[in-house]
């Protein structure tokens, strides 16, 4: 008897030695898998943690060596959520999402509370028009932005384009844009209609959809103003925020500097912003 509780005793403690301390715990409220390369998921809010929508923080697991293995994500949930959403790639050999896509409610994750980040209505100087230019998981501030309420008070329009590869990939996209127009919640937050201000503008490269092609040459032959019936981008009254891969990005900042627009930050706002989806 002696010995069988000394060797439960021996077995507990072995295992309080060994169970990972997660610093930064937060637990995941839900997990939804859009295609074989995409997922979302919402976490625990931590009570102190403050962001502006748009910005992104660092969240990760516990690596092999029992350190934080953490990446950088941008918050896809408005400032006023009390849960916080991150939209997410699967990358197949990718140290941390090769684990992260196996995530399931009731797991914890890291996350650290220090939110930064360009995309935020701060660095932008007053317009009438926002555009939101996203590729890939670029997508992911601006879930956050179209929930937010300061994105319809500041704006008359705002254009969000997103473009990928295939038609599955802008899924959690549509969604999105579809239930902000039936939440009535939102609705009672923004005002009834505000979703009237918003223009969708989604073009697949890869596979076959009703609107093909990169959106930076559907912006240089002027096909986006002319499906959306719109006047061509102004700095007078057109603003941009940008989030795509290093060579996107690249090549919007050429274009919307064409049309005359500077590109600002934080410190000193402008007329378009820009932050990396990915590194690599
Ligand atoms: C400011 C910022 C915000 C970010 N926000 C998000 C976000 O909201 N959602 C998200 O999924 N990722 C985001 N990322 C990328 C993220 O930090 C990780 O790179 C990603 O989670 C993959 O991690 P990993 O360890 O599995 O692979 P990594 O070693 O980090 O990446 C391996 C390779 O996979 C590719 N890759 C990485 N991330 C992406 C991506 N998002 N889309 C397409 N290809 C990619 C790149 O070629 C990269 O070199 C952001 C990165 C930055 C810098
Ligand atoms: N998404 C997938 O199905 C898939 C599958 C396997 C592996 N991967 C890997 O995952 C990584 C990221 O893939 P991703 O599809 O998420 O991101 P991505 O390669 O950045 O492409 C996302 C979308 O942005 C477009 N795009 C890329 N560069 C552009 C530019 N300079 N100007 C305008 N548009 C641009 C792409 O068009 P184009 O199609 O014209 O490039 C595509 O429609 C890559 O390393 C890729 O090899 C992705």
């Amino acid at each position: 008897m002696t010995e069988m509780k000394s060797v439960t005793e021996a077995t507990k403690t072995a295992a309080a030695v060994k169970a990972p301390v997660l610093p930064d715990a937060q637990t995941v409220t839900e997990v939804k898998h859009w295609t074989d390369s995409l997922f979302s998921f919402r976490v625990s809010r931590p009570a102190s943690l403050r962001f502006r929508s748009g910005e992104f923080v660092m969240i990760g697991l516990l690596g092999d060596n029992g350190k934080p293995l953490l990446r950088a994500y941008s918050i896809a949930s408005p400032s006023w959520d009390e849960e916080l959403e991150f939209y997410s790639i699967k990358v197949q050999n990718g140290p941390l999402t090769s684990k992260l896509q196996h995530i399931n409610v009731g797991d914890q994750i890291i996350l650290r509370p220090k939110p930064v980040g360009t995309l935020v209505h701060d660095a932008l100087l007053p317009g009438k028009r926002l555009w939101f230019f996203a590729t890939g998981t670029g997508f992911a501030p601006f879930a956050s932005l179209l929930r937010e309420p300061q994105t319809y008070e500041d704006y008359d329009e705002i254009v969000i384009t997103h473009t990928c590869r295939e038609v599955g990939e802008l899924e959690y996209g549509r969604q999105l844009i579809e239930n902000i127009k039936q939440d009535e919640m939102l609705a009672e937050l923004m005002g009834e209609g505000f979703h009237e201000k918003i223009r969708y503008y989604p073009t697949t490269t890869r596979e076959d959809s009703p609107k093909m092609g990169r959106i930076t040459d559907l912006l240089k032959d002027g096909t986006v103003f002319k499906d959306l019936g719109i006047a061509p981008i102004n700095p007078e009254t057109d603003r941009g925020m940008v989030c795509g891969s290093l060579e996107f990005n690249k090549d919007i900042k050429v274009i919307l500097e064409d049309f005359g627009l500077r590109e600002g930050a934080n410190s000193e706002p402008k007329e378009f912003v820009i932050e990396k989806a990915f590194v690599g």
